[in-house]
């Protein structure tokens, strides 16, 4: 597996493929990759010929006051397992190239972006859409795919490929779980023994919470006596939200494409997850 960090070289390796009649599938990541991200990559497999995964910690798409120093950078055991896994190329652009000098241009999609990580992380999502687009665009691939525990930016990915004509397939791939149930993420390394002992608590208390749901329990008294769960456990709650899967619009009741959105810090490290409720 190559690596390549300037855009001519990943669209020449690209165009040679295509004109073999090949399909490409990209993978965004930001590294410090996971079996999570794996399964992405897996998912590439299946559905294109060639699968170019791109490692970029994204400056943009962190807050003055988050983690963008102490974010994970593992290059080279992460090309490694990119091998393993079948990778054919990986693009792993410096800031200087995906940024340059002058960059002035910024993605914003309206309203998806303002619920929940919104709220939360003001200008987060722009620096995601914004990267996503360019990424889409340096390397024009046949399919995406992106991860569903990021539920919100895969909702806002979608949208913006279908307002910006982007010809490209928007995939979302299911969510891995640790065996005690954790959603894997990059961030999950930043927990302290002790606080990834009781992070567990947040997906077994969506499921317990999606039961009580589905057995006809009142939305906001069950949320309350959720939230209060998680605070017991040690979490600090930043949201936890039963809202449209596709609107992202808060539910006061259950519907069809329900799910069940929190985002909760242990310490300094803030987790989130999501889960599909489906109505009884
Ligand atoms: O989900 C991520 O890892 C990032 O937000 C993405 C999509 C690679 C954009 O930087």
């Amino acid at each position: 597996m190559e690596t390549v960090r300037q855009v001519l070289a990943l669209r020449s390796r690209i165009r040679t493929w295509r004109a073999a009649g090949e399909r490409i599938a990209l993978v965004p990541t930001m590294g410090a990759l996971h079996a999570g991200h794996l399964s992405l990559l897996g998912i590439g497999r299946r559905r294109a010929h060639r699968v170019v995964a791109t490692i970029f910690v994204n400056p943009k798409q962190f807050g003055a006051n988050e983690d963008l120093d102490r974010y994970p950078r593992q290059e080279m055991a992460d090309a490694a397992l990119l091998r393993q896994a079948g990778c054919d190329l990986l693009f792993a652009p410096e800031p200087a190239t995906v940024y340059p000098a002058g960059f002035s241009t910024n993605v914003s999609v309206g309203g998806l972006d303002r619920p929940m990580e919104g709220a939360s992380r003001p200008g987060h999502f722009d620096g995601v859409a914004t990267v996503v687009t360019k990424l889409l665009l340096m390397a024009f691939p046949d399919v995406a795919i992106f991860g569903e525990k990021d539920w919100q930016q895969l909702a806002i990915i979608r949208r913006l490929v279908a307002d910006l004509d982007i010809p490209v397939e928007i995939v979302g791939a299911p969510i891995l779980r640790d065996p005690d149930g954790l959603a894997m993420s990059s961030r999950n390394a930043y927990l302290s023994p002790q606080h990834r002992a009781v992070a567990a608590a947040l997906p077994r208390t969506l499921s317990a919470t999606i039961t009580s749901l589905r057995e006809g329990s009142a939305v906001a008294e069950t949320l309350s006596t959720a939230r209060a769960a998680l605070q017991s456990a040690g979490f600090k709650v930043d949201y936890l939200i039963l809202a449209d899967g596709a609107t992202l619009q808060p539910l006061e009741a259950l519907s069809p494409g329900a799910r069940l959105f929190a985002a909760a810090k242990l310490g300094t490290t803030r987790l989130i997850d999501n889960m599909e409720v489906q109505a009884p």
